[in-house]
């Protein structure tokens, strides 16, 4: 079975969790689209979204669904996103779409965070894919040495400007045994603007498509 067809699993699976009449958050990215073609497809009726990227509230809107506000909706009884890597306490890594900003203030925003994904993404230690950290630009080579002290391997992921009109560093080489820690640690050093790291507020439940269907990890 191919990716796409694992994402569509996830993502279909996800619409249950969608209640009528409410704002949902959603996230960015191939599973994403899936999930919001999904939503268009079953006619669904939500008040309306509040979406984690420009891409995002495109398609949404393209599909006629109202796109709020953050400020204007509150807290979020539901955000759902894809991860580009999860570990089995549900902690991401998430940037690999350059939008992991507005993502990890939507996710802070809501009540339960569903995760959907392939199963390629489950992984035991965090790390394999690159960390993506968004930084503000003038502070790029800077918060690179500091990666490098840290025993990271940092690449500017050049010719890509975030939705917030900042740049992409992708981390290798990191073998990520204490995410939260990592977390605060990159989150302290000048410049950072997110840490592509969602382990202070992993996911709540997460689900994987597989060969045999759907896994619902929580
Ligand atoms: C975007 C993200 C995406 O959720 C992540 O890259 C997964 O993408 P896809 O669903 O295309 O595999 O974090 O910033």
């Amino acid at each position: 079975m191919s990716a796409d067809r694992k994402k569509q699993l996830a993502a279909a699976a996800a619409v249950e969790y969608i209640r009528e009449d409410t704002i949902i958050g959603i996230g960015t990215g191939s599973t994403v689209n899936l999930l919001i073609d999904e939503m268009a497809a079953r006619k669904l009726r939500i008040q309306g979204a509040v979406s984690s990227s420009e891409a995002s509230t495109a398609r949404l809107k393209r599909h006629h669904f109202e796109v709020l506000e953050l400020n204007d909706a509150g807290e979020l009884d539901l955000y759902i996103d894809g991860a580009d890597e999860s570990d089995r306490q549900l902690r991401l890594i998430k940037g690999g779409g350059a939008a992991l900003t507005r993502e990890k203030i939507v996710a802070a925003a809501s009540r339960r965070f569903v995760c959907i994904a392939d199963d390629s993404k489950l992984v035991d230690v965090l790390g394999k894919f690159p960390l993506p950290i968004e930084v503000i630009p003038m502070a790029r080579s800077y918060v690179a040495r500091e990666l490098v002290k840290l025993g990271g391997y940092p690449i500017w992921r050049e010719n890509v400007v975030t939705d917030n009109g900042n740049q992409i560093i992708d981390v290798r080489e990191l073998r990520i045994t204490d995410p939260v820690g990592l977390e605060s640690k990159l989150n302290q050093i000048a410049g950072v603007v997110t840490v592509g790291l969602f382990a202070q507020r992993p996911a709540d439940v997460l689900i994987l498509g597989t060969e045999s269907g759907v896994q619902t990890l929580s």
